[in-house]
């Protein structure tokens, strides 16, 4: 018998049965939703809307299948549909029918949309702990690296140099804005549905805010029907998972550059490649390609709920099911990504003999010797093209910038005197970009301060 047979002749079709339910997934909502009932069950009791020895009787009960629950041994069917009627039912088995009680003035709409709410805040919790471990990892793979130039790239072309300190800050900038994200969504998960009920609220004289206060909300849902209907905390959670898979599958794009024979700027861990099973020589940066990957199923759980969500009546309609697969999928993919990138970093080598070599060996210092020119009274147009002039000059006698005599420059342009050499010096060229957010070491070496002091602050 269903817990809403009562207008019933017929049971229900077994395909409807096994097409309606969500018990396969939302069984990861059980203790939400039993910790929910608690919260409902002890202002029933408060406000002598059911008498207390009932309230006593239900909060043992539902006590009891918590624990079997957490130790395994709860089984739960198809019949009974969802996570919140089949607990119902287990509880009527167990304290019989005052068990019934328990969703006086309550309904599985606002309950379930109670349990989103729940799970949710617990995750993005962990979520944005997991984001701080991975800004440790990145702020202290810059400062063991503190010394290392590595070339900048536009186009994938190189650029202008950097330190590796400085590019690893770029990702730092990124992912504490993705905690900030995080935790702004945070402020409209903590809005509390309950009391709600179907869509219009109760007859019965329940204290929402009591129930918010026993579950720490620090709000409550001004409007019922809006209540049992949003999801729109979801989707900015969604969203903002999005932004950060984008922000990590950039990085993993760039490890996976770096750790080729092409670059050759790091090596990856062996505990997190694999090999092929057919080349033996090779190592690959699966983990870096699957989170890579992995963005595109966060993407596809947003863009799912966006359109589950579009000119959908008000208030309740079962489409709202079709939240749940799409946000548990991204919190595991999200989970799984963040700690396995933070492995990755802190496990990872910084090739710094091939990185010194590598940054000899390109015309990333040309900026600055026109930079030099413009010092010396040259329009900057008119420097730029003087030494696009020495570059292609360069080029055509297989040189580089450091490789040529004072006489080579001066036939360029007379402006040149023996210190446009030091200009051109890696580390000078690097240092010379002292203005705040830039490469210079003074500044990037403030900017690790202010790193570390926002991940304490977070
Ligand atoms: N399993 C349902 C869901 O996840 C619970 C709410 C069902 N409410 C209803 N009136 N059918 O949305």
């Amino acid at each position: 018998m269903k817990l809403w047979g009562g207008r019933f002749t017929k049971p229900t079709d077994q395909l409807v049965e096994e097409f309606t339910a969500s018990i396969h997934f939302d069984k990861k909502l059980a203790e939400e939703d039993i910790k929910g009932s608690l919260a409902h069950v002890k202002m029933l009791g408060a406000c002598g809307i059911i008498p207390q020895k009932d309230a006593d009787a239900i909060r043992k009960g539902l006590l009891s299948i918590l624990a079997d629950y957490k130790a395994g041994k709860i089984e739960f069917s198809v019949e009974n549909e969802d996570v919140h009627m089949n607990i119902e039912k287990l509880l009527i088995e167990r304290i019989g029918p005052v068990g019934g009680k328990l969703h006086t003035g309550r309904s599985r709409n606002d309950q379930v949309a109670l349990d989103m709410h729940l799970y949710l805040r617990k995750e993005t919790k962990r979520i944005i702990a997991l984001l701080a471990d991975v800004l440790d990892a990145i702020v202290n793979v810059a400062e063991a690296n503190k010394d290392v130039i590595i070339p900048g790239y536009t186009h994938l072309q190189r650029a202008q140099p950097v330190l590796f300190a400085h590019h690893m800050l770029a990702y730092v900038g990124m992912f504490m804005r993705d905690a900030e994200r995080m935790q702004d969504a945070l402020k409209r998960i903590d809005i509390m549905p309950l009391g709600a009920g179907a869509l219009a609220g109760t007859t019965f004289p329940i204290d929402r805010t009591m129930v918010a206060e026993e579950l720490g909300f620090s709000r409550i849902y001004d409007n019922s029907m809006d209540a049992v209907s949003d999801r729109d905390f979801i989707l900015e959670f969604l969203s903002a998972a999005s932004i950060l898979m984008m922000h990590l599958s950039r990085f993993c794009e760039e490890l996976v550059l770096w750790s080729s024979t092409e670059f050759s700027f790091v090596e990856l861990d062996d505990a997190y490649t694999t090999g092929s099973s057919i080349m033996p020589q090779k190592k690959n940066p699966d983990v870096a390609e699957l989170i890579r990957g992995k963005t595109g199923r966060v993407y596809g759980n947003l863009f799912g709920l966006l359109t589950v969500l579009k000119s959908l009546p008000l208030a309740y309609n079962k489409d709202l099911q079709e939240d749940k697969e799409g946000m548990f999928d991204t919190v595991d993919t999200l989970k799984g990504s963040l700690a396995l990138f933070a492995g990755m970093i802190r496990t990872m080598q910084v090739r710094r003999e091939r990185l010194q070599q590598a940054v000899k060996q390109d015309f990333s210092n040309a900026t600055d010797l026109a930079d030099y020119l413009v010092r010396k009274g040259l329009p900057f147009r008119q420097a730029h093209e003087v030494i696009g002039r020495l570059v292609l000059y360069c080029i055509e006698h297989g040189k580089f910038l450091a490789d040529l005599t004072l006489e080579e420059y001066r036939a360029h342009s007379d402006l040149f005197d023996e210190d446009c050499l030091q200009v051109i010096d890696i580390k000078q060229v690097v240092d010379a970009r002292d203005v705040h957010g830039g490469t210079g070491s003074r500044r990037v070496e403030q900017a690790l301060v202010q790193a570390k002091q926002s991940l304490a602050d977070l």
